[in-house]
């Protein structure tokens, strides 16, 4: 199982979720055993708000590629997904979470108190890898590093940083995703090679129901699926 888990909200979190799944759906193995069983590939999100529920029920049923649910912050149902030898790969898309306890001891749990707080346990209890967002942007940088540091190398979770919304436009030099790239790169933290692109398409895709794998064919298109396909590909060799 991974999740896609990082404190600050609006690094993409969802999208990646989404769009990972996605292209894990449409390169699963086809085998004509029971297809009744389900898709291997499931999405899910834990928010109490159920966004990818909103997101993937907009898609066209033939267009979607995985099995999707929602558990509105109620726990006891990932487990058992999870447990399902049946599905192969889930992904699990998280709220950020800025409740925490800046006074917890270093190694303590700074998670705190709260129904977000207790669906995150859980869903890290059966976690195999984390993908970690973080943007050119440096809004998001500490809270990738807090993530990390003080959520997931405790509990020995491994984990995979994502740069996304790398704007080829605006950034033709780089310069901003060579910082970022150094900052991740400084830390040792293991990351996806290239980043996902920003694009307008993707600003959309929530609202019009569509995934990376359907957007209609033009050269961004490509780019955009490439960006989540290679995600997909090191998270493959990461598990
Ligand atoms: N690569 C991208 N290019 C363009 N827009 C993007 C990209 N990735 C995400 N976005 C947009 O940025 C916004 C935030 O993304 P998203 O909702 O996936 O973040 P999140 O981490 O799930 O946020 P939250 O913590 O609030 O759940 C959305 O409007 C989304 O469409
Ligand atoms: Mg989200």
């Amino acid at each position: 199982m991974v999740v896609v888990i990082q404190q600050k909200g609006g690094a993409g979190k969802s999208t990646i979720a989404v769009n990972v799944a996605a292209c894990a759906g449409r390169s699963a193995v086809m085998s004509n055993a029971d297809a009744a069983e389900g898709s291997p590939v499931v999405a899910a999100g834990i928010d109490v708000q159920g966004t990818l529920e909103k997101w993937c029920a907009a898609v066209r049923e033939e267009a979607l590629p995985f099995d999707y649910f929602v558990t509105h912050g109620k726990l006891g149902i990932l487990p058992e997904v999870v447990a399902d030898p049946e599905r192969r790969r889930i992904l699990v898309d998280t709220p950020g979470f800025m409740d925490v306890d800046p006074d917890a001891s270093w190694g303590a749990d700074p998670l705190g108190d709260s129904r977000t707080a207790d669906a995150l346990r859980e869903v890290l209890e059966v976690t195999d890898l984390a993908l970690v967002p973080i943007t050119p942007s440096k809004i998001t940088w500490d809270e990738a590093e807090f993530t990390i540091e003080r959520i997931l190398k405790p509990r020995g979770i491994p984990f995979l940083v994502v740069i996304n919304m790398h704007d080829s436009g605006k950034d033709r030099a780089e310069s901003q995703l060579n910082k970022v790239k150094s900052f991740i790169d400084e830390r040792n933290y293991p990351r996806v090679a290239d980043p996902i692109r920003r694009y307008t398409i993707h600003e959309h895709a929530y609202e019009n129901g569509t995934l990376v794998t359907e957007y209609k064919m033009s050269g961004t298109a490509l780019n955009a699926r490439e960006d989540f396909m290679r995600v997909a590909l090191t998270m493959e060799q990461m598990l």
